[in-house]
């Protein structure tokens, strides 16, 4: 059996306001183990975000506990060792990537290796090395405006594994690209899953992005309802009925 990097365990969260209270995440359990791409589906409002969210230490939880390669990370939801919890174990790829409009492919990729306080020789050796992996070398010195949204991702993903963080969470990553090129930046996703063994969380409305995860966790008002482990065929069809048969539950 592989590792567990990640163990949730009967997490929740409730927004409260002074005129609302709304319980986004109901005693969710999972665990994450190394090598793994976690698909997570769900409707609009079903907890995805809030949880990623979490687990990236950029919100806290109202109850509950998360393990990282068996240690809690309770003391890590305030800053600012929120800040240091998230740049030494947590890559995010954003659905509108995030670049820094200003610097450079490679300055965009190398930053938080810079932040880690790495000598510059080294911050070029490891991004020189990331970049070929992604097939961006020829594009460096470009800058993000300067590439197609695909191209864009790619250095965003770079950006994110640069500092081999033990988890790496994607909201809606292929959210603003077409078919084909989210095709291509998935296939880039499970190639550097593969290659530096990576666990991955993606949050997706889509089941044609779901079937390049290992497993899918289906969620509905804030709780896990179903879950499904990819084989070697018919995953889209199965992903489609259990999707389907949650989108059901509201009508
Ligand atoms: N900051 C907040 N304050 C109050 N309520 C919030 C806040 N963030 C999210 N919520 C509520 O929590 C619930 C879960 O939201 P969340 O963003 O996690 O859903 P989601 O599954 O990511 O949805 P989508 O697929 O639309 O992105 C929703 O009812 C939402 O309105
Ligand atoms: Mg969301």
């Amino acid at each position: 059996m592989a590792n567990k990097v990640l163990e949730v365990r009967n997490l929740s969260k409730v927004y409260k306001g002074t005129e609302f209270k709304v319980p986004a995440l109901d005693r969710v359990s999972f665990e994450l183990y190394t090598g793994e791409l976690l698909a997570i589906m769900g409707t609009s409002g079903s907890g995805k975000s809030t949880l990623l969210n979490i687990l990236g230490a950029l919100d806290e939880p109202s109850s509950g506990k998360v393990f990282l390669n068996g240690k809690e990370t309770k003391d890590f939801f305030e800053e600012p060792k929120a800040t240091l919890y998230r740049r030494d174990n947590i890559g995010f790829i954003f659905q509108s990537f995030n670049l820094l409009k200003d610097l450079t492919v490679e300055e965009n990729v190398g930053l938080p290796l810079i932040l880690k306080g790495l000598a510059k020789k080294e911050v070029e050796q490891r991004v020189d090395e990331m970049l070929s992996l992604v097939g961006l070398a020829k594009w460096k010195s470009h800058r993000p405006i300067q590439l197609s949204g695909g191209q864009q991702q790619r250095v965003a993903i770079s950006r994110a594994l640069i500092t081999s963080p033990p988890i790496v969470l994607a909201d809606e990553l292929t959210g603003n690209l077409d078919f084909n090129t989210t095709k291509d930046i998935l296939n880039v996703l499970v190639n550097m899953k593969k290659r530096l063994d990576k666990s991955i969380i993606i949050v997706t409305h889509d089941p044609n992005v779901a079937t390049y995860s290992d497993r899918v966790l289906f969620f509905h008002n804030g709780k896990i309802v179903d879950e499904y482990e990819c084989q070697s065929k018919n995953n889209l069809q199965n992903i489609l009925k259990k999707f389907q048969k949650i989108m059901e539950i509201d009508q």
